[in-house]
């Protein structure tokens, strides 16, 4: 009797107070929500709710955030059947469903529990969870119903993706067809329940992107997710689930993946800053061009940073021609299948393991084993391990073409493919060729020791000993050991203020844009760049984003490498590999350096940078624009080969989009095309404005800006316009390298750097097309004029007025505030 009052007498309060209400986290069969009241979870984490997304009118049951105050919705109840007014309510009905009226009482939405029982609650819960379950199973898991088993496009903590294999349960995600409309849309996430399971994107029915199967510690193609300061990841698989569920390593903290398609990403996951009160995006997919679906075709294998991306496995040839690379790659030589000699198996390492639709895996089987098997089966293409933790076990075995492999530079896995045994010969011919080396090794370090000992005995064993070290080494590091390949990109301060003695002044190497750069020597006695963004720099926040997201997902031969940051309290600081020979300014600029690059180190240099940028515009799958080209930022390693650096600036563009406008300028004087220095539209082509630039001052070793000229008053492309108008060019070239016998080389690069700076932007070569320029002898386009080679007065009349004084110092990246 006090039960059913208390019932009534809330559900009084309920209905009459509910807009002032007192936040609950449950109702019963009698009561509801409606218009005008909200379930709001045990500790305040989440709430639930009418809401209208974007800018629909239509009303929505979803479920967002309560402690954050941007709203974000991760999971919506009616997401096709939406009410269009606010008479809908959400109940318990008497049989204890979920049900969602609309209009005149319809039924929108509805979810039936498992069993019936007496008195069902709907509780949403601190996890954001929204569960249906008998009152008196108050902590057991023990759900009728629960939101978890139905998500929509977002994945939580404790949330699992995947099947439960007993009801036959699938749980995928699928995005909002847009901002404004969350019923499904194009793209989906899910697990697929091959013989070995993997991880798969789709768009509508077509596969889109895999992460690929799970190897024990990760899924085989995302090993940078291995070990990161956010989450712990797994992928369980057993006779009743197969499922991929993610928890916080700080409770505190807040994480979520969605599945996005209006974004350039597909996937991404966020990371809540509570600093800037905003997610931020802390990994996504694809990442880049290899990411997209068997994008080279069976038995092609995808290495960013190639030329092109797209290669053969060992023992095939391309299938198609070398343009249209989806036709993959063939055998070089077919096996007999009956003969069993006629095949075997080459180990190709560092890869994304193929598609696994095709696959048979067994946990207990071995790698001998494996081998036997896959030999015995004519349709079996290649095998590997299930498991790579522990030295390896387990046995995959694929049957069919292999497709979707690429490669990694850190952490990818070996697969033996099944190839001729002739091509093996390559093999034994190698082996051969092993033998003789190693017998040439050891005369040779015979007759080391011999003369050595003539002039020292001990040192020449020490030598031998230190030798064999480090070949030991070596082959340790390429067997495998992927575990340790990639070690968090996350540095620890305490690490990075060893490793340059608590940032000390005598280990200063410069001062950047948004702080000074130090260097550093790690325990291990790699040496490092540290770049520390000054805590005062409120900009700088943006700038180490940008940089760490961005760069972190690059890997190309010309660009910097980024070995790890810190985020911790106010330190912000990256670490970059340690460039010996500093940047590209040092040399050219400066007389005596300038000595030390003849023509033949400058145009490796030119052609470095020019495949890093081709890169940055179209290889990578998010195109680029670097926004800040200048010597400066181009960093040269010990050899002189040049890597592009400072991605503080730099812009992504998703799909189709090719340009933007912005009302920040940023970037440099003198390197900044017209369209953009004028009126902030940026593109691809102004980054090979400021490469044309780059490319005038390595061939003449003077600035654009602050060049000077007795005759005339123009700056260096006006002057080089003016030199090639009158049949001159040979006075542009810098005297230190002038007797160079590649003369043409020299003229030509000069005459591709004018088509760079052209005004137009769409007079402007491609990066690809300046590639190929630079590569062959094939006839130029005439240049017209370029942009900005009037008189200095005249540049600054036609320039924007409002550009600040203060911002016109040489070298420094400038930022530009509403430029119009
Ligand atoms: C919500 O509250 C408003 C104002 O108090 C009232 O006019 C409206 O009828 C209420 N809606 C529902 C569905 O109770
Ligand atoms: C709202 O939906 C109902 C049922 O679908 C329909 O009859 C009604 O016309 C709609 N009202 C408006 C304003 O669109
Ligand atoms: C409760 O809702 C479900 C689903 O709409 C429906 O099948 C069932 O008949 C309803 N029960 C009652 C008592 O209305
Ligand atoms: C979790 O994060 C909070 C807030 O950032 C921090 O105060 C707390 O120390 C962290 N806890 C652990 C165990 O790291
Ligand atoms: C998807 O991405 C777009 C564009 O970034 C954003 O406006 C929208 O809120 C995102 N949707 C979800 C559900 O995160
Ligand atoms: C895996 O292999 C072991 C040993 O060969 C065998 O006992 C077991 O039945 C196999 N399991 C499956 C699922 O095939
Ligand atoms: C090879 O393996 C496939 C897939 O497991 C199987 O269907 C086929 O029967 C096997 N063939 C032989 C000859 O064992
Ligand atoms: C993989 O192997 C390691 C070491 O042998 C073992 O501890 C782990 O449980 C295995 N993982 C799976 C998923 O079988």
């Amino acid at each position: 009797m006090r039960i059913f009052s208390f019932t009534i007498l809330s559900a009084i309060l309920f209905t009459f107070f509910s807009p002032l209400s007192i936040a609950i986290d449950t109702i019963s069969v009698t009561q509801s929500i409606n218009e005008n009241s909200t379930l709001v979870s045990e500790y305040g984490r989440f709430e639930l709710g009418f809401f209208s997304p974007g800018s629909s009118t239509y009303r929505y049951v979803g479920i967002w955030y309560k402690d954050i105050p941007v709203k974000t919705v991760v999971w919506v109840a009616n997401r096709q059947n939406p009410i269009n007014d606010s008479s809908g309510t959400l109940m318990i009905n008497r049989t204890g469903h979920v049900v969602l009226l609309g209009q005149k009482s319809t039924v929108v939405w509805s979810a039936s529990p498992t069993e019936s029982v007496q008195a069902p609650i709907l509780q949403l819960l601190d996890t954001g969870n929204l569960v249906l379950r008998n009152e008196k199973d108050e902590n057991s898991e023990n759900y009728l119903w629960q939101s978890f088993d139905y998500p929509t496009d977002t994945l939580l903590p404790g949330m699992k993706l995947g099947w439960d294999l007993r009801t036959g349960l699938e749980r995928r995600l699928v995005s909002w067809k847009s901002p404004d409309d969350p019923s499904p849309g194009d793209f989906a996430w899910g697990i697929t329940l091959h013989s070995y399971p993997e991880s798969e994107t789709w768009k509508g029915s077509n596969k889109y992107f895999r992460d690929g199967p799970w190897n024990g510690i990760r899924f085989s193609g995302a090993p940078e997710l291995q070990s990161n300061p956010l989450f712990n990841f797994k992928l369980v698989s057993n006779k009743n689930e197969v499922y991929y569920i993610f928890y916080l390593k700080n409770e505190t903290a807040k994480s979520r993946m969605v599945v996005n398609q209006t974004n350039g990403y597909i996937r991404i996951r966020y990371a809540w800053n509570s600093g800037t009160q905003s997610w931020e995006v802390f990994a996504s997919v694809p990442r880049d061009t290899c990411d997209t679906y068997g994008l080279c075709g069976a038995y092609g294998n995808c290495i960013i940073g190639e030329s092109p991306v797209c290669q053969c496995l060992t023992g095939f040839k391309p299938k198609g021609n070398f343009i249209d690379w989806s036709q993959g790659c063939v055998r070089n030589k077919p096996f007999d299948c009956q003969d069993k000699h006629s095949s075997g198996f080459v180990k190709i390492r560092g890869l994304k393991l193929p598609d696994t639709t095709y696959t048979w895996a067994n946990a207990s089987v071995n790698l001998k084993e494996c081998k036997a098997r896959c030999l015995s089966n004519c349709s079996c293409t290649g095998y590997t391990n299930t498991n790579i933790s522990g030295g390896g076990s387990g046995c995959a075995m694929w049957f069919g073409d292999l497709i979707d492999i690429r490669e990694f530079q850190d952490g990818g896995q070996d697969l033996y493919v099944r190839i001729h045994a002739s091509e093996l010969g390559a093999n034994s011919e190698r082996k051969v060729k092993i033998v003789v080396v190693v017998l040439a090794v050891i005369f040779v370090v015979c007759g080391m020791i011999l003369v050595a000992h003539y002039i020292r005995k001990i040192r020449a064993t020490r030598g031998l000993e230190d030798n064999i070290e480090t070949i030991a080494r070596t082959t340790n590091q390429n067997n495998g050991a992927q575990t340790n390949n990639l070690e968090a990109l996350f540095f620890d301060l305490d690490k990075i203020v060893e490793a340059t003695s608590n940032f000390s002044s005598n280990n200063k190497l410069g001062e950047g844009g948004f702080g000074p750069v130090y260097k550093g020597t790690l325990e291990d006695g790699q040496e490092i760049a540290v770049k520390r963004f000054s805590k005062s720099s409120g900009q700088g926040q943006n700038e180490f984003k940008n940089e760490v997201i961005l760069i972190a997902k690059l890997q190309h031969r010309n660009l910097v490498k980024l070995l790890g940051y810190c985020l911790q309290g106010e330190e912000k600081i990256l670490i970059y590999e340690y460039m010996p020979n500093k940047s590209l300014d040092f040399f050219i600029f400066d007389q005596t350096k300038s000595e030390l690059l003849d023509w033949s180190k400058r145009y490796h240099i030119i052609c470095g940078i020019a495949r890093g940028l081709l890169y940055l515009h179209q290889d990578s799958r998010l195109r680029i624009i670097h926004r800040d080209i200048k010597a400066s930022n181009i960093l040269l390693d010990n050899e002189m080969n040049p890597k592009i650096s400072d991605f503080g600036m730099a812009k992504t563009f998703g799909g189709d989009e090719s340009e933007g406008n912005t009302k920040r300028v940023v970037g440099t004087y003198g390197y900044m095309a017209p369209e953009y220095a004028i009126d902030g539209l940026f593109s691809m082509k102004s980054d090979v404005f400021s490469f044309g630039i780059l490319l005038l001052e390595i061939i003449s070793g003077k600035k654009n800006r602050g060049f000077y000229h007795l005759d005339h008053s123009q700056n260096l492309i006006g002057h080089a316009w003016r030199l090639w108008k009158e049949g001159r060019l040979m006075e542009l070239i810098n005297p230190c390298f002038k007797d160079t016998s590649n003369l043409s080389e020299v003229l030509r690069s000069i005459h591709i750097g004018l088509l760079c700076v052209q005004e137009h932007p769409e007079d402007r070569p491609s990066m690809s097309y300046v590639v190929v320029m630079l590569g062959s002898e094939s006839t130029l386009p005439q240049p017209k004029q370029p942009g900005f080679s009037l008189d200095k007065t005249n540049v600054a009349a036609n320039s924007s007025p409002k550009k600040s004084e203060s911002s016109s110092t040489n070298e420094i990246t400038v930022t530009l505030l509403e430029p119009r």
